[in-house]
């Protein structure tokens, strides 16, 4: 017997099985419905007489299967705050398999994440506010596989001011953030695809589950060099490489530009943190030399959130359609009231002021960091939201953080092949919340004068 649960307040289906009690069938339901997440911690619970009129059930059978999930655990029940979904801490820990571990430590110093708890949410309101109002009803339809007009014209303004990019509206493609414009990329591309060695794993075989073969581009103090004949693409971090954070030299950024003319492979610029240099002007693109030559490609990951999941490709022309016929065939078009916010967000320059305000922070954080290294050095410029510190024994070092814990990144991994290869620390500053980062920064300290 499936039964909706349309009218309590809370939109849940719950599959009573006929087979098998009543009260035995709605305790299974409400397990499963506990279980799978779709009740989630803390929802309330409609009053049992009323789920027995929805149900069809005596409110008894009702009242005793709520009673058994309290005594299990999956309910709690207090006079006045009626009954609630309890917090299973097991569940709590099954987070969904994705390339990032979702599971937060207690102190959070690894990389990839910017501070989440600077998400501009009043500002964000307002966009999201001011921006679906003005659009037109059309904005919620099925759109240009491209993206919204409005963000693509908006973001061709954003970067050329900002990052010196070469953006034609017409040839950039929003999309859900960086690895998906790089998933997108490698099913189009035509051969093998050269990645910087180090760079990170999970772009890597993001790569090859496009059926791409990846090959090491090595990267030395001046950024990435030896690009290899007989590739589709090189994909790099110019601006600040990652994880190591050279920026990519003057001449290798000619060198780069001629390797792509001369062999006709693309470039790959993978600006993901290129709003984030505090110790000059930000580098401009490479892209903006050679844009019929270089993807730019760039994310709001660092500067809002990776929850946001936005991200925009500046493509070649020759590239355009084929990058919109796989996003035809896959995911169609990115969310429209996300992008609406965006546009809006990035035309008020309420955008530029956020990021103002977080690289403030994050100046302030990296400055910390680097008094803090007790005679390490932190590699690569005064820039982004991470640093790699080398380190001899990154295992042990690993390993006496997660005892103080303290969550670090570890540079081997990087690698495209480990094997005697150097070890090291890649701390992400950027990611704790403003409460607990002089506390993980204390932690780090002990953990690197030990
Ligand atoms: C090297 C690099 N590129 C790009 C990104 C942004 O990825 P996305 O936009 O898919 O969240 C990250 C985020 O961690 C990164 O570390």
């Amino acid at each position: 017997m499936s039964q909706p649960w349309a009218t309590s307040g809370v939109d849940l289906h719950l599959d009573l099985d006929p087979g098998t009690g009543r009260r035995t069938g709605l305790e299974h339901a409400l397990r499963d419905a506990i279980r799978t997440g779709r009740l989630a911690p803390g929802a309330r619970l409609p009053a049992t007489r009323r789920l027995a009129v929805e149900l069809g059930l005596a409110r008894n059978t009702v009242a005793a299967a709520y009673d058994q999930l309290v005594a299990e655990g999956y309910l709690t029940a207090r006079r006045g705050a009626g009954t609630r979904v309890a917090t299973l801490p097991q569940l709590a820990a099954d987070g969904p398999a994705t390339g990032h571990d979702t599971t937060a430590p207690r102190l959070d110093l690894r990389p990839g994440c910017p501070d989440v708890t600077t998400f501009p949410t009043t500002a964000w309101l307002r966009a999201t506010r001011r921006a679906l109002l003005a659009a037109p009803a059309s904005a919620h339809s099925y759109g240009d596989p491209r993206g919204l007009p409005v963000l693509r014209h908006a973001l061709a303004e954003y970067l050329g001011r900002t990052r010196g990019v070469h953006a034609d509206p017409d040839t950039i493609v929003v999309t859900c953030g960086y690895v998906h414009g790089l998933a997108l990329l490698a099913g189009v591309l035509d051969g093998p695809v050269a990645m910087e060695d180090p760079g990170l794993p999970f772009h890597r075989d993001v790569v090859r589950r496009a059926g791409r073969t990846v090959v090491p581009l090595p990267v030395d103090d001046d950024g990435a060099h030896s690009f290899p004949d007989h590739v589709a693409a090189a994909v790099v971090t110019p601006a600040h490489q990652y994880p190591t954070g050279v920026p990519l030299h003057p001449a290798r950024r000619h060198a780069l530009v001629d390797w792509a003319r001369d062999t006709g492979a693309v470039v790959v610029e993978d600006d993901y943190d290129g709003e984030f240099r505090y110790d000059r002007q930000p580098l401009g693109a490479v892209q903006g030399t050679a844009p019929d030559h270089v993807v730019y490609a760039g994310s709001a990951s660092k500067t809002l959130g990776p929850g946001v999941r936005l991200g925009w490709l500046v493509l070649p022309p020759r590239l355009v359609e084929p990058v919109v016929e796989a996003r035809r065939h896959t995911d169609l078009i990115t969310a429209a009231p996300t992008q609406l916010t965006l546009a809006d967000l990035i035309t008020s320059h309420a955008y530029d002021r956020h990021i103002r305000a977080c690289r403030l922070r994050y100046r302030r954080r990296r400055d910390q960091l680097v008094d803090t290294l007790h005679g390490h050095t932190a590699l690569g410029v005064s820039a982004g939201l991470h640093a790699v510190i080398p380190h001899p024994d990154e295992t042990a070092v690993l390993a006496a953080a997660a005892a103080e814990g303290l969550a670090l990144g570890g540079l081997r991994d990087h690698w495209h092949d480990p094997e005697g290869r150097p070890g090291g620390l890649v701390v992400g500053y950027g990611t704790p919340p403003e409460h607990t980062w002089r506390t993980a920064l204390d932690a780090l300290a002990r953990v690197l004068s030990a």
